[in-house]
């Protein structure tokens, strides 16, 4: 699984920590997109980077962070294709790939501790999406893109 990594100046620490988190994974393969400082940058220019690689086909999903994971999030649904969740909890990042196929997950730098990321994303990364009633779902989320002018 490719998957491509980005985070504003908020939460470079907890990108390097998923990364090591990651590096579990034998068959997952990581692109770090940055920032890789502690300078402010705009968290819509790292949600492009990040999503416009998994909407294209490059990476298979993507982990977006910022100092809350909002902006981040947010950013990242405005990119077609995107599907992104922002996770607190181990219980959200489960239900986000089985309900939602999310294939993004935002994360917040400053809300959310090593541990418990880690844990988020473990399971982001190893959860398939359950299909079924879901999927008829997912298809009309998906259906909103093209109705909105
Ligand atoms: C940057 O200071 C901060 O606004 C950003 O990391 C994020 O929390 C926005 O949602």
């Amino acid at each position: 699984m490719k998957i491509t990594i980005g985070s504003d100046h908020g939460a470079v620490a907890l990108k390097d920590e998923i990364k090591t988190v990651l590096g579990e994974f034998p068959d997952i393969e990581v692109t770090d997109v940055g920032t890789f400082g502690t300078d402010s940058v705009d968290y819509p220019d790292i949600a492009e980077k990040v999503c416009s690689a998994v909407s294209s086909g490059q990476a298979d999903r993507g982990i977006v962070l910022c100092g809350t994971g909002i902006g981040i999030s947010i950013a990242a649904n405005k990119i077609n294709g995107i599907r992104c969740a922002l996770a607190t909890d181990v219980y959200s990042a489960r239900m986000c790939r089985e309900h939602n196929n999310a294939n993004v997950l935002a994360l917040g730098g400053r809300v959310t501790g090593f541990g418990p990321a880690g844990e988020i994303v473990r399971v982001f990364v190893t959860t398939e999406f359950t299909g079924g009633r879901h999927a008829r779902r997912v298809e009309k989320i998906m259906a909103l893109e093209g109705k909105q002018k």
